[in-house]
């Protein structure tokens, strides 16, 4: 990346880093330059305050946080900086990411963290959830976002005409 960064992605191990790798694609689609690192909150507690304090400075706007297991990232993250802390519990362990969903969406009152779905597609939402909220002052990424959606809705309008041929063939009717 050689524009400046506007999100900074922690993800609390490399192994985690096959489900974060579609936060990046999804940061990449919207033009998007960002950071990312490996950084745990029970691991290296001082690497990752260091990141999150030095973040604003560094021109980061919003943070994403990927952890699994007993997941604090996103929650020791938020307790260190005003900017919004996007969550992504990861399925590493043999509760499948439960334990890291709720651990990152039952936060007290006072430390908000906004918590995707387990695995990849919070992980690629979190992407397009920090897209949103970087659009509210971009009139140009607001309409990169419009036209995501608008191919999305084509997506599906093809989905459900091959379906109606698949039935009129399959039982003659639609
Ligand atoms: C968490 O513990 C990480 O986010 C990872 O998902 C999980 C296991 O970490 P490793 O033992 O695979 O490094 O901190």
């Amino acid at each position: 990346m050689t524009e400046q960064p506007v999100v900074g992605i922690l993800m609390g191990s490399d192994n985690d880093y096959e489900i974060m790798k579609e936060t990046a694609v999804a940061l990449k689609q919207f033009g998007l330059p960002f950071e990312m690192t490996v950084s745990s909150a029970h691991r290296t507690p001082e690497r990752t305050a260091k990141f999150v304090r030095e973040a604003k400075g560094r021109g980061i706007k919003v943070l994403i946080a990927g952890a699994g297991a007993a997941a604090h990232l996103a929650g020791v993250i938020a307790a260190e900086t005003t900017l919004p802390v996007i969550a992504v519990p990861i399925d590493s362990t043999p509760l499948n990411g439960l334990d890291a969903l709720l651990a990152m969406v039952q936060m007290p009152a006072g430390i908000p963290v906004a918590t995707m779905a387990i695995g990849k597609p919070g992980a690629r939402n979190a992407g397009i959830f920090a897209a949103q909220l970087l659009a509210v002052n971009d009139e140009e990424l607001t309409g990169k976002l419009v036209a995501f959606k608008a191919e999305m809705a084509a997506g599906v309008e093809l989905k459900a005409e091959a379906l109606k041929r698949r039935l009129d063939e399959d039982f003659g009717q639609s």
